[in-house]
This record gives C-alpha cells, structure tokens and sequence, in this order.
C-alpha cells in the first residue's frame, strides 16, 4: 500500500526551526507590530466588555510562531485597558518560539500541536488567539483546532481568528503557487468557508454550536502579493532541490547566489528586532532577490504554475486580466508577474453559554 504523504502538521514535528517550510521569519516581510496593532480594533470593544479588569487575562496564542502578534495585543491590553495580562504562546516549531522578542509580560512558551492542546478544558480568564494557522491544517484539522479552543474557554469568553483569505480564485491560485515553489501543502478558505467550518464544532449534545460569532473586522490588507512577495518567502535552496532537474546546469549557479542572499538576510534581517531596520533589511534583501538569475528561474516556475491553474479555472490568463483579487501584468503578451490580494478578516467567537438555546437566547426562559 502506498504510504500518504506526510501533513504539513507531520513535517512541522520533524522540522522544528521551520527553515524549510513555514519560515520562521515570515512575519518580517510586513510591518510586524503594524499588522497585529492593526487588528486590535476589531475586538477590543468586545474583550472589554466581556472580561472584567480586576481579574488576571491569560491571552493564549494558537499556533502563535515568534508570538508577536499575541505579545502586541497583550501589551495593549495591559496598557491601554488596564489588564493584569499574561501571555501562553504555543507552536510546533521550536525555531519560531525561541525567536519570541523579549518583553516585561509573564510569558510561557509551549511546543504543542495546536490540535491537541495539553491544556485543561475551561482554564478561566482566557482570551484565545489565533492568526494565519488555519491554511497549514490539513482535512478535518480545524474543526480540531476551533473544538480546542472551545474547551479550553469558558462560556462567555472568546475566540479571536484572524485567517488569511480572499476571492476564492485568488485563494486557489495562491494554493497552487506555494505548493510548486515552495513543496507546501496550504489550502486558504473564504471567510464563508471558515463559518462553514466552525458551524460544524458542537457541544457535546451533537447539536449545539460551541461558538456564535459575534463580528467580523479586517486587518491591514497586504495587496501586493505577486512573484516577488512570493520569492521573499520561499525563494531558498530547498525550493531550488525541488526543482533540480529542471534548473540542470544552473544549479550550482543558482545555489550559490542563494547562499549569498540567505547570508544577506541573516547579516541584515535575522536579529533586528524594531521595525525600521528590518524594513532597511528587507529593502537591501528585496534589491539582491531580484538581481539573482535564480529569481529569473523561481518566476517561470511560479507563473506556470498559477497560469496553468487558471487556466483549469476556464480562465485565458494574459497582461491586463484583473478580477476577482487577480492582477496579470505583463509586457506585449510575456506575463512578469501574476498578483494576487489576501485579506485578512478577524472573526470574533464567543463560546455558547451553556443554558443558551440559540444565539438570540433561550427560546424558552424558565418561569420564576
Ligand atoms: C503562517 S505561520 C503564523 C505564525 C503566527 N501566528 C503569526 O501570525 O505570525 C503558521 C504557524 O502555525 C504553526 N503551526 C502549523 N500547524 C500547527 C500545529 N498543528 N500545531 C502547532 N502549530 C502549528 C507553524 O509552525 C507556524 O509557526
């Protein structure tokens, strides 16, 4: 019998500093403390509401990689709202927690797998995050991941999700883009998909939500997502193995300008830690990216792949196409570069009094 493919879940066990798959540094290609400040808003009001102030917070972050986004809102949190905040961040990959920036807020770090937390059901006082885990979990993981996190909430209290998504086209193309430059299995939903999904986690009466969703907002929107966003991410010698054959002669070549590049990222970028200098970084390791032939090979590869799924869509890909979150550019009738918009809603969740019927409260209010 053929043996299945390992998950992303599986190689994430195996590979705990994300060097080849889920770069630990991913979160550098953006205005790190930027992108978390900018999802505050959508919660904040609700969190306010809902947890009382004299009575410690333990923010607990899903899937949380170097814990910026978790550590931004606590500090918020703690700052601005007048919370007794501490901090529980959790991932499988070892390389990205140990990557957590210093900070004055009491902070555990928990190698786990997100859908299996080894946590107590109902911890009290917990505010639950999560921000772009979702399109790493392979079939039937996020309902793992959404009952995880119900459990380990108490009636009342919330769930925060921030997913990366999009027009479903866009999201199919991305998909396909990773999976031929970068070997990742990453399925990204729309936000009805995701409602979908957490629809389907129940209480124990197999009938009852566990969440009802409270509202939807949008982080800062990253519209810029085209091959050189993508060669930021996954422009590595592994991506380069991958494609051997093809890259024949010019391997060695190729390799060694990304040798280069890997060292220009680490001297500029790997340790810097305020925003400024990492976007100085990234700016230096943009210009050296595009001057490398590899680049020139990595964006025939990612072009292919996307035009090649649009065109399965029924779609004649060619310069000026510009729809649903896809923008084809080009020169004469060569296409340079496919871009594709993610967006970043933050579905709020609160998880179901248990006495509640529906969300609009109990249909039948015991009589006093
Ligand atoms: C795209 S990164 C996002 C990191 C972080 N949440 C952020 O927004 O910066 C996805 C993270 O999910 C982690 N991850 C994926 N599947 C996981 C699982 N089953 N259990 C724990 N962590 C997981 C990966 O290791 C990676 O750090």
């Amino acid at each position: 019998m053929l043996k299945e493919s390992p998950t992303l879940s599986e190689k994430l066990q195996t590979n705990l500093t994300g060097d080849k798959i889920g770069r630990p540094g991913w979160y550098t290609h953006f205005g790190a403390t930027t992108f978390a400040e900018s999802a505050i808003p959508t919660f904040v009001d609700a969190v306010a509401a809902i947890y009382p102030q004299d009575k410690p917070l333990t923010v607990v972050g899903l899937g949380s990689g170097n814990g910026t986004y978790e550590l931004t809102v606590s500090k918020y949190l703690r700052d601005k709202e007048g919370y007794d905040t501490k901090l529980l961040i959790t991932d499988l990959q070892q390389g990205s927690l140990d990557e957590t920036k210093h900070s004055d807020i009491p902070l555990v770090k928990l190698r786990a797998n997100i859908t299996q937390l080894p946590l107590q059901d109902s911890i009290g006082g917990a505010l639950v995050l999560s921000r772009a885990v979702e399109h790493y979990l392979a079939e039937g993981e996020l309902e793992k991941l959404i009952g995880e996190a119900g459990r380990i909430l108490s009636p009342g209290e919330l769930y925060v999700a921030q997913i990366s998504s999009g027009d479903p086209l866009a999201l199919g193309a991305l998909s396909k883009g990773i999976k031929a430059i970068g070997d990742k299995d990453e399925t990204f939903l729309s936000l009805d998909e995701y409602r979908n999904k957490v629809g389907k986690v129940k209480q124990k009466d197999g009938i009852t939500p566990v969440f009802d969703e409270l509202t939807v907002g949008y982080a800062e929107t990253q519209t810029n997502r085209g091959v050189f966003a993508q060669a930021r991410r996954y422009l590595n010698k592994h991506f380069l193995n991958l494609k051997k054959s093809e890259a024949g002669n010019n391997f060695e070549a190729y390799k060694e300008e990304l040798n280069q590049l890997s060292m220009t990222r680490d001297n500029l970028g790997g340790n810097v830690h305020d925003d400024k200098s990492r976007q100085l970084a990234i700016t230096k390791l943009d210009k050296a990216i595009q001057s490398t032939d590899a680049f020139d090979f990595f964006r025939g590869v990612y072009i292919e792949s996307v035009t090649s799924y649009l065109k399965d869509q029924g779609i004649q890909p060619m310069p000026g196409f510009d729809q649903s979150g896809i923008r084809i550019v080009g020169e004469g009738a060569t296409i340079t570069d496919i871009v594709l918009d993610v967006e970043y809603p933050i579905i709020v969740l609160q998880k179901r009094e248990a006495n509640r019927a529906t969300r609009y409260g109990q249909l039948f209010p015991s009589a006093h």
